[in-house]
């Protein structure tokens, strides 16, 4: 019997899948991985898990990933500065390629031949799984059912999950398509797929709307040590707690959605709508220290590596040689990056009001226009006439 890891997530496709794998004589087992999705706040873990037996799983692992995801692939994104198309921060993106690893891992363990997931032939996330498992393993055989399967329509599905005794919940046809981990959500499909409407705020989960967010701002101070975010207001968190506590107090003050018609890797244009206050209030907060201790041209430099950076992990080349060099250059700009940002959240908005830095390069007897000034202007005429001969 063929042995197969599948990457479950408890809803109806994967479901399916089990029970279509097991039709087709495989022998399935199930990875479900906890990044931070709210696993348990609507379903409890048991219930999720007993399905995946009921649809004819021999094994189900449910693994709690999160410190490895904000450790291992949050942070280096952070410390990048990677953000997609200037809006999307990445929080499906850099998931994907940790799932894939627990699956490759998983299959090897299980020796099982092959893994699949329950992904659709147009997006990225196939493409991301797929690319990772290859690198990590390219003997692994691949399955990717609903590509290929015979369903036409979520009825169908549901359908076939009663015939087959899979104990779903039958509940309305979900208006949106949603993607969730610890550092943002994605939510796409349903009326969002019209480029001329406004997002309905039912679509958000844990945003407030940011014009009726509060009627007073809110300070607060994130400090940093050597780019990796360590305290808020003086206190210290371990980073996943620090990311959970962000989410909550940015979500409080609108803070950290996006609305963007992107590029998909596949070809295709797509409307998806983002929710990200941790990650947006961190990747303001780092910025702006960067912009206190880096020189410029080692500045600027690192906004094309941003760039390449943000690509490479919307592309799902996490495991790539470039991706790896990257990250030696990125790191070796961190070694100042420490002290800390003040920023004020209010109606959706997040912005830096105070930075300090004890590696700050920012000079204020060189910057002022007051009398403590100790810039001798006299010389600007020859630096002046020798940066512009070139030209005249
Ligand atoms: N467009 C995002 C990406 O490619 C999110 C994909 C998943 N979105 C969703 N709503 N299920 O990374």
């Amino acid at each position: 019997m063929r042995k197969v890891v599948l990457a479950y997530s408890g809803g109806l496709d994967t479901s399916c899948i089990v029970s279509w794998l097991t039709q087709r004589s495989y022998d399935v087992v199930c990875f479900m991985a906890d990044l931070g999705q709210g696993l348990g706040e609507g379903e409890d873990i048991q219930a999720i898990e007993e399905r995946a037996y009921a649809a004819g799983a021999s094994k189900v692992y449910i693994k709690d990933l999160q410190d490895e995801f904000v450790e291992d692939f949050i942070l280096p994104a952070l410390k990048a500065g990677a953000i997609y198309e200037g809006k999307y921060l990445l929080a499906t993106a850099l998931g994907r390629p940790l799932i894939a690893k627990y699956l490759v891992e998983i299959a090897h363990k299980e020796k099982a031949q092959a893994i699949a997931h329950g992904c659709t032939g147009k997006g990225n996330d196939q493409v991301r799984l797929e690319v990772t498992a290859g690198i990590l393993d390219p003997k692994l055989e691949i399955i990717a059912p609903v590509r290929t399967w015979e369903f036409k329509s979520r009825e169908e599905e549901i359908e076939y999950a009663q015939t087959h005794d899979i104990p779903i919940e039958v509940t309305k046809k979900k208006p949106y398509s949603i993607d969730r981990n610890i550092w943002g959500i994605s939510i796409e499909s349903g009326v969002l797929e019209n480029l001329e409407q406004e997002p309905p705020e039912d679509a958000y989960l844990i945003t407030k709307t940011p014009g009726g967010a509060s009627t007073y701002p809110k300070y607060i101070e994130v400090s940093f040590e050597k780019g990796v975010p360590k305290k808020i207001d003086g206190k210290a968190y371990k980073l996943k707690t620090l990311i959970q506590h962000l989410n909550e107090v940015g979500g409080l003050y609108g803070v950290g959605r996006s609305d963007l018609v992107e590029n998909r890797l596949v070809g295709i244009k797509s409307r998806e709508i983002y929710e990200a206050p941790a990650a947006t209030i961190l990747h303001t907060a780092h910025k702006e220290l960067e912009s206190l201790v880096l020189d410029r041209e080692l500045a600027h430099f690192k906004e094309i590596i941003a760039l390449k950076y943000s690509e490479l992990v919307y592309y799902g080349l996490w495991y790539s040689p470039l991706k790896e060099a990257l990250d030696g250059f990125v790191q070796s700009t961190q070694r100042h990056v420490s002290g800390s940002i003040k920023l004020k959240l209010f109606k959706g908005n997040c912005v830096a009001v105070s930075r300090k830095s004890a590696h700050s390069l920012y000079k204020k007897e060189l910057s002022t226009y007051g009398k403590e000034d100790k810039f001798d202007q006299k010389l600007a005429e020859g630096f002046i006439r020798i940066w512009g001969m070139p030209y005249r």
